[in-house]
């Protein structure tokens, strides 16, 4: 079969890529039929699918906008995905033309697509490396000579790390980029957790990833977030009044806001539904690095 040009190579398009499954919960145009039929499994189980994915993207365009205005110029986006409506280089270049942004990915259609994209845009790179072999991706973004080390940068993990699991060492990946990274630097994470809804259905959600796609989903609490942000300070996320509505000896999750907020109650806009945030099980945080 022949492959569309934004396929780029080689790809297996009988299994199912979590990049181009996320495009088309994005309403996207850059996937297959495997790809589709898993995304309308999973849609079938939870039909919310679609906005919380949405709801993970909005979130992504409030940290970066929140970056820009803080004077950040320097953004490195791993698992940065199929290029999409609201890329963070147009989010950070609208707001600073200067902004540099290196995206990296491992799924060669993420890449090809980025790379094509961003083809007249010099003041960005796309690079095909893996997050779990950060000593190497450091290397392969030190040999661009984009973003200055001296410089602080954003470092952006948004929906990688529940494609991480415990045994790749997420945390010694992040401590390792964060070592790289200039004071004033920022840290932004977004996670899948399975603390909002019941064990059965995340369960199957979870198992749908690891039985079609090459990745090992794991969702993860809270507290297992906020330790990613290991040397970072939590930036308030400006959201006082917390009404979640779970129990607390059930979840374990505390009312009081720890910088470490559902998606949609991160310094949310008008565009954010923070009265329906246990909708979107996603654990979000931005960090600074003193
Ligand atoms: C759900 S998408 C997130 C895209 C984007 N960051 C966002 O939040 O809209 C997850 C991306 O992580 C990528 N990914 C998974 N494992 C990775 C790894 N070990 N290193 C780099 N990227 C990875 C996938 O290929 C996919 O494009």
């Amino acid at each position: 079969m022949a492959l569309p040009a934004w396929a780029g190579d080689g790809i297996d398009v009988t299994r199912p890529s979590v990049a181009r499954v996320y495009d088309y919960y994005l309403g996207g145009v850059h996937h297959f039929d495997a790809d589709r039929a898993m995304a309308e499994k999973a849609i079938a189980d939870w039909p919310d699918l679609p906005l919380i994915m949405r709801s993970n993207r909005a979130f992504l365009r409030r940290a970066v906008t929140y970056l820009a205005r803080a004077g950040i110029r320097q953004f490195l986006d791993i698992g940065s995905g199929i290029p999409t409506s609201g890329n963070v280089h147009e989010i950070a270049q609208n707001l600073a033309r200067e902004s540099r942004i290196v995206y990296v990915d491992t799924d060669p259609v993420a890449v090809t697509h980025s790379r094509a994209l961003l083809a007249g845009n010099p003041a960005t790179a796309v690079l095909a490396a893996d997050f779990t072999r950060p000593g190497e991706l450091l290397t392969a973004v030190r040999d661009l000579a984009l973003l200055d080390p001296q410089k602080p940068t954003a470092l952006l993990l948004n929906a990688l790390l529940h494609f991480i699991p415990d045994s790749a060492q997420p945390g010694e990946a992040i401590a390792t980029l964060r070592d790289a990274l200039a004071p004033g630097s920022y840290l932004v994470i977004s996670h899948a957790t399975h603390e909002l809804h019941p064990a059965d259905l995340t369960n199957r959600h979870r198992d749908l990833y690891r039985s079609n796609t090459a990745s090992r989903m794991t969702m993860r609490g809270r507290t297992q977030v906020e330790a990613f942000f290991t040397g970072f300070d939590l930036v308030k996320p400006s959201f006082d009044r917390v009404e979640l509505s779970i129990d607390r000896a059930e979840t374990g999750i505390d009312r009081v806001e720890t910088g470490i907020v559902l998606s949609e109650r991160w310094h949310p806009d008008e565009a954010a539904s923070p009265a329906q945030a246990e909708r979107f099980p996603i654990w979000v945080g931005v960090g600074h690095r003193p």
